[in-house]
C-alpha cells in the first residue's frame, strides 16, 4: 500500500474515498457507510444518554505516512482547516528519510484506590506490599479473558501522598490491558480489592479509578528531516534558517508554559482528530497529554534537535490509552471504518501511529509559523467558507474566494459586492 497520492486534495470528495477504497482494500460495506455516515438513533442511545440526535464531523485522510516501514492512511475527523494538510505535508517531509519510527512501553494502565483515615500509613503500606501476591490474583479473577489473552495485573505500587487533608494511602494496580483501552478491566479490579485494602489499612477507601497520567503506556515517535526539505519559497528562508527557527519554536515552549501549551495544542489536534474518528476516548488522551507535560513543570510533548549530520530530529513522547477492542470503537460503522483504513493489529501499533501523527502535526505546525505563518493556509479554506456563505454560485466559489485572499479582504461584504460583479 502506498499512502503517497499524488493531487489526492484535488480530487472530489467521492474520487478520494474511492482511491482509499482502492489502497486500502476496503469493503464494500464499509465504503458504504463512509457514505452514507451512519450512527442511527438507536445505537447512539445505546452510547450515550437523552439522545435525540448525532453529530458529524468532516472526516478527511493524511496521505505519506510512512511509519516503521509501513505506508499508512490516516482517518482523521476534525472540524479545523489545515491541520489535515498540516500532517500531510510533515508526513511528506518525513517520508524522505523513511518515514517515523516508534516505540510504544506497553499497554499498561493504572488504577488508584485512595485510602483515608489510614493512622500508620507507612507501616500499612508494608502489609500491601508484603499482600501483593495474593491481591494481584484477587485482581486477576475479576477479568480472566484479559489474563487468558496474556494480560492481566501486574504489580501493586503504594504512595503516601500528602494532601491539603492530611496523608492518604494510594494503592496503585499496574494492569496490562492488551489491545483495550482499559478502564472498565482497571476499574472493577479496583473496586474488587477496595474491602481487601481497608482490612490492611484499617481506613476508609473511597475513590477505586484508574488514572489518565499513564505513563506506564507511552508512545513514542521519531523523524529525521534534511534542511533542504524544510526550505521556503514563501520567505525566501533557507533549510537551515527553518530548522533553527524550529529548534527555538520548541525551545521557547520549553522555556514558556504560554507557548507550550499552544504547542501541545497543535500536537492534539492531530492526536485527537485520529481518536476522534476511531471513537477512541479523546478526553482519556488529553487528560494524559496534559498531565505529563506538567510532570517537571508544564513543557512540550515534543523535542527538536540537530543532529550530527545538520538534520533536525524530531521526538514526541506521551502516554497514549486506545484501544482496538472494547470501547466504543466498534459501535460507530464510521469508525469501525476508519480502523479498517488504518489496519492495524494491536493497540500498541495504534499508539504508535497516534503518536507519529501527533509529531508530524506539530512539525507541520511549526514549519509553518516559523516561515509563511498560518494565515496563508487558513485564509483560503476560510475564504471559501466566506464566499459560500455569502450566496456565491457553486461554480464560482474558488474564484471569489482566490480575489478575497488576493485583496487580503476575506469579509462578508466584499464577497457579496464580489458576488454582484461576477453575477
Ligand atoms: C492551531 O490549532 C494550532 C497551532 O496554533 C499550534 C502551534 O502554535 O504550534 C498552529
Amino acid at each position: 500500500m502506498d499512502s503517497r497520492i499524488e493531487g489526492f486534495y484535488k480530487l472530489e470528495p467521492r474520487e478520494r474515498l474511492s482511491a482509499v477504497a482502492d489502497r486500502a482494500g476496503l469493503s464494500a460495506a464499509a465504503v458504504d457507510q463512509l457514505q452514507n455516515t451512519g450512527l442511527d438513533l438507536e445505537s447512539a442511545s445505546d452510547v450515550s444518554e437523552n439522545v435525540i440526535g448525532t453529530l458529524e464531523y468532516p472526516l478527511g485522510i493524511a496521505t505519506n505516512f510512512r511509519i516503521d516501514g509501513s505506508d499508512r492512511l490516516i482517518p482523521m475527523a476534525i472540524e479545523e482547516t489545515s491541520v489535515v494538510a498540516a500532517a500531510s505535508y510533515a508526513a511528506r517531509m518525513a517520508r524522505e528519510t523513511g518515514g517515523f519510527e516508534t516505540h510504544v512501553s506497553g499497554p499498561k494502565m493504572i488504577a488508584q484506590i485512595q485510602a483515608t483515615g489510614v493512622s500508620a500509613p507507612e507501616s500499612a503500606k508494608v502489609k500491601i506490599l508484603r499482600e501483593s501476591d495474593d491481591l494481584i490474583d484477587l485482581a486477576n479473577e475479576q477479568d480472566p479473558v484479559l489474563v487468558e489473552h496474556g494480560g492481566g495485573c501486574e504489580e501493586i505500587e503504594v504512595r503516601v501522598v500528602e494532601t491539603p487533608r492530611g496523608a492518604m494511602l494510594v494503592v496503585h494496580l499496574i494492569v496490562d490491558v492488551r489491545d483495550a483501552m482499559g478502564g472498565n478491566a482497571v476499574n472493577t479490579m479496583a473496586e474488587a480489592l477496595a474491602p481487601e485494602i481497608e482490612r490492611l489499612t484499617r481506613g476508609d477507601v473511597s475513590l477505586r479509578i484508574l488514572s489518565n497520567l499513564a505513563d506506564r503506556r507511552l508512545a513514542r515517535a521519531t523523524c529525521t528531516i534534511p534542511p533542504a526539505a524544510l526550505e521556503s519559497d514563501e520567505t525566501s528562508l533557507s533549510g537551515a534558517a527553518v530548522r533553527d527557527r524550529i529548534v527555538d519554536a520548541w525551545a521557547f515552549a520549553a522555556g514558556d508554559p504560554y507557548r507550550a501549551a499552544t504547542h501541545n495544542k497543535g500536537i492534539m489536534n492531530g492526536i485527537d482528530a485520529v481518536a476522534t474518528a476511531t471513537f477512541n476516548d479523546w478526553r482519556a488522551i488529553e487528560a494524559g497529554a496534559h498531565a505529563y507535560a506538567a510532570r517537571d513543570g508544564y513543557g512540550p510533548l515534543t523535542s527538536y534537535e540537530v543532529d550530527a549530520d545538520e538534520n533536525l530530529a524530531c521526538t514526541i513522547e506521551l502516554p497514549i490509552q486506545v484501544g482496538t477492542v472494547g470501547g466504543a470503537t466498534r459501535l460507530h460503522p464510521v469508525a469501525q471504518a476508519a480502523m479498517d483504513i488504518l489496519d492495524v493489529e494491536s493497540a500498541d501499533e495504534l499508539a504508535g501511529i497516534f503518536a507519529a501523527v501527533g509529531l508530524a502535526q506539530n512539525l507541520g505546525g511549526l514549519r509553518a509559523l516559523v516561515s509563511e505563518g498560518i494565515q496563508a493556509g487558513h485564509m483560503s479554506l476560510h475564504a471559501k467558507n466566506i464566499a459560500t456563505q455569502a450566496g456565491a454560485p457553486e461554480h464560482l466559489v474558488d474564484e471569489i474566494a482566490a480575489q478575497l485572499v488576493a485583496e487580503e479582504a476575506v469579509r462578508q461584504d466584499r464577497a457579496e459586492e464580489l458576488i454582484d460583479e461576477y453575477t
